[in-house]
Order: C-alpha cells, then sequence, then structure tokens
C-alpha cells in the first residue's frame, strides 16, 4: 500500500519520540492497543498549572500509519487544554495524513490515546471524569 507523503515525513521523523516519568506532576500516560491488529500506543501529556498542554511524547509499536497519527497528535496538542485536545477527533487525524481506510483505525488509536492520557491526569489530580472506551 502506497503511504502519503506526509505518512512518510512523519514516519521518517517522528516528532516527539520519547517518555515522561508516568509518576511526576501533571503528566498524564494513556496506552491503549488496537485489537485488530495488535498494535500499541503510549502517548503523555505534560500539563501546567494553568491547564495547558505543554509537552507531550509517544512511543509506538505499529504501523507507519500508527506511528504517524501518534507523531501528529503530539505536535497538535501542545498549546492546547484538555478540553481542547479532547475534541481532536481521528476523522481530523485520518484527513490530515490522507489515510486509506484500511488505517482508519490507526488514527482512532491516537484518538483514544489522547482521551487516555487524559483520563490519567485527571485521575491523579482526583478531578471526576466520565471516563472513556476505547473501541473493540
Ligand atoms: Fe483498531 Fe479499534 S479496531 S483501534
Ligand atoms: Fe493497526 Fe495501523 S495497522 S494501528
Amino acid at each position: 500500500m502506497a503511504y502519503s507523503d506526509k505518512v512518510i515525513d512523519h514516519y521518517e521523523n517522528p516528532r516527539n519520540v520519547g517518555s515522561f516519568d508516568k509518576d511526576e506532576d501533571g503528566v498524564g500516560t494513556g496506552v491503549v492497543g488496537a485489537p485488530a491488529c495488535g498494535d500499541v500506543m503510549k502517548l503523555q501529556i505534560k500539563i501546567n498549572d494553568k491547564g495547558v498542554i505543554e509537552d507531550a511524547k509517544f512511543k509506538t509499536y505499529g504501523c507507519g500509519s500508527a506511528i504517524a497519527s501518534s507523531s501528529l497528535v503530539t505536535e497538535w496538542v501542545k498549546g492546547k487544554t484538555v478540553d481542547e485536545a479532547l475534541a481532536i477527533k481521528n476523522a481530523d487525524i485520518a484527513e490530515a495524513l490522507a489515510l486509506p481506510p484500511v488505517k482508519i483505525h490507526c488514527s482512532v488509536l491516537a484518538e483514544d490515546a489522547i482521551k487516555a492520557a487524559v483520563s490519567d491526569y485527571k485521575a491523579k489530580t482526583g478531578v471526576a471524569d466520565e471516563g472513556y472506551e476505547i473501541c473493540k
């Protein structure tokens, strides 16, 4: 399958690869897996005392589209509030990367990873959260 230029760019030069200490204040960690293919994505956000995401990192064991999706969203979430980050939809990611239909679930993984990271952050800071559910 042909990857789009944007996927190849993020795949070859992934942004923000790495980890934060998950126990550090302000860090939210989301780990999600795709049942369809077994790929796993870890996305972490670091939130400052104004509620703004000042940094983000990811590690993805998965296909090129999953790596590109996580790389892209780490760029997107920086400078956003938690609520703004939650508004990122997999369709936006898929469109930005020109993902073909069989690769849509890779962008779903990135949306789920953001939600999981925010949920973890809220749980750590004691904020009530409705929770999230990854797709089955
Ligand atoms: Fe791939 Fe849901 S089937 S993330
Ligand atoms: Fe499963 Fe891309 S093929 S995450």
